[in-house]
């Protein structure tokens, strides 16, 4: 065909790249085990109390699911101590961003993004035919006063990733207040918050009291990292009843499965699973960064379950040689960043066996 019929503003969007499956690698390389350390998932796996309340929904399946997840809602809305109507559950988190981009932008709007950051924002504004003002990282931290100066008059929408993803740097409750202190009207802050539950910062940021006041701000969450439920694909967003309003009528009706409301649900039950989840990180965080630190690679600081740090101009040969050895992490170049390399914290045993790999790798 001569003619291209999608949008011209798609011209502009670079697909996100994941990462193969790990089945795929496994049978390429002719391994017998893979450790994939390169998607900030949750190594311990689902709750148990996840996959029996799955176990149990499967029998359920004939019917759809429940349009507003009413059970999940209900217990998120005892947990956060706002009403239901503030709670809209997605497919994954990732939804929620669309659903925001879906409902507030229109083309020529423009969002204030950091660079670099989570890629689904500048995907998501880039498809609405939005326009980006992208704002640098100050040595890989947002930079809200630069972000707060990028904010115009015709600025819908800003990102905050907080803990940020790729960074795992995280901006705090003094730096959240000065921003949040003298927004234009029409601008909608959006905090995504996937790694919140692993954050052990006592200047972390309280966001619930800017909904309080009925600031416009959405939060997000995700059952996809501290929970252990990124499969299965739900997260959810909270927000002042009028921004709900909007975000639940772009959304589609049965967007979340029965399987990951029952999942999630009972995850939040699970305050054991996720006690476990935040030991095994204050354990095993310290030994990456110590190894990372006797092999002379910097490393950022990081709030949550991954570590993002330097190589040099032979990174991404070593992201192919850790690959050869069995072991997956996240080149960098999607974002910029191709001296760089992310690893996600596993068990203890597959930390271990990063450590080995990365310094018989370093030696070659
Ligand atoms: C900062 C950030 N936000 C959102 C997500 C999306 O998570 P999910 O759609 O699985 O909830 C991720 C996943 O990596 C992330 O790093």
């Amino acid at each position: 065909m001569g003619r291209s019929f999608a949008r011209r503003c798609l011209e502009r969007v670079t697909p996100y790249a994941p990462g193969k499956p790990i089945e795929e690698v496994q049978r390429e390389l002719g391994l017998s085990r893979v450790i994939k350390l390169a998607s900030n998932e949750n190594p311990l796996g689902p709750s148990p109390k996840a996959l029996q309340a799955i176990q149990r929904a499967l029998a359920n399946l004939n019917r759809y699911p429940d349009s507003h997840c009413f059970f999940l809602v209900r217990k998120l809305s005892e947990a956060w101590g706002l009403s239901p109507e503030h709670f809209l559950v997605g497919n994954g988190s990732d939804e929620l961003i669309t659903l925001a981009v879906r409902a507030f932008l229109d083309p020529g709007d423009e969002v204030v993004i950091a660079q670099p950051t989570f890629l689904i924002y500048s995907i998501a504004a880039e498809i609405a035919g939005a326009k980006i003002r992208g704002v640098p990282l100050k040595r890989f931290r947002y930079d809200l006063i630069g972000m707060r100066k990028a904010i115009t008059r015709r600025t819908k929408l800003v990102f905050i990733a907080n803990p940020d993803n790729p960074t795992g740097t995280y901006v705090t409750q003094a730096e959240v207040e000065s921003f949040m202190a003298a927004l234009p009207e029409e601008t909608i802050v959006f905090f995504d918050e996937a790694y919140a539950e692993m954050v052990d910062a006592p200047d972390y940021p309280e966001c619930k009291r800017y909904l309080l006041e009925g600031r416009p701000v959405i939060v997000t969450r995700t059952f996809s990292k501290a929970y252990g439920l990124s499969g299965i694909r739900v997260g959810y967003g909270v927000a002042p009843v009028e921004l709900m309003t909007a975000m639940q009528r772009v959304r589609e009706p049965f967007n979340v499965n029965s399987l990951a409301q029952a999942a999630a649900l009972a995850a939040l039950e699970d305050r054991e699973h996720l006690e476990a989840t935040r030991r095994l990180l204050r354990e095993e965080k310290p030994v990456v960064y110590r190894a990372l630190e006797e092999l002379g690679l910097e490393a950022v600081p990081s709030a949550a379950n991954f570590i993002l740090f330097h190589v040099g101009p032979r990174a991404l040969e070593l992201v192919k040689g850790l690959m050869a050895r069995g072991i997956i992490v996240r080149e960098m170049t999607a974002w910029n960043l191709p001296e760089y390399v992310r690893v996600t914290i596993g068990l203890p045993e597959e930390n271990r066996a990063f450590i080995q790999a990365l310094r018989e790798e370093l030696k070659r």
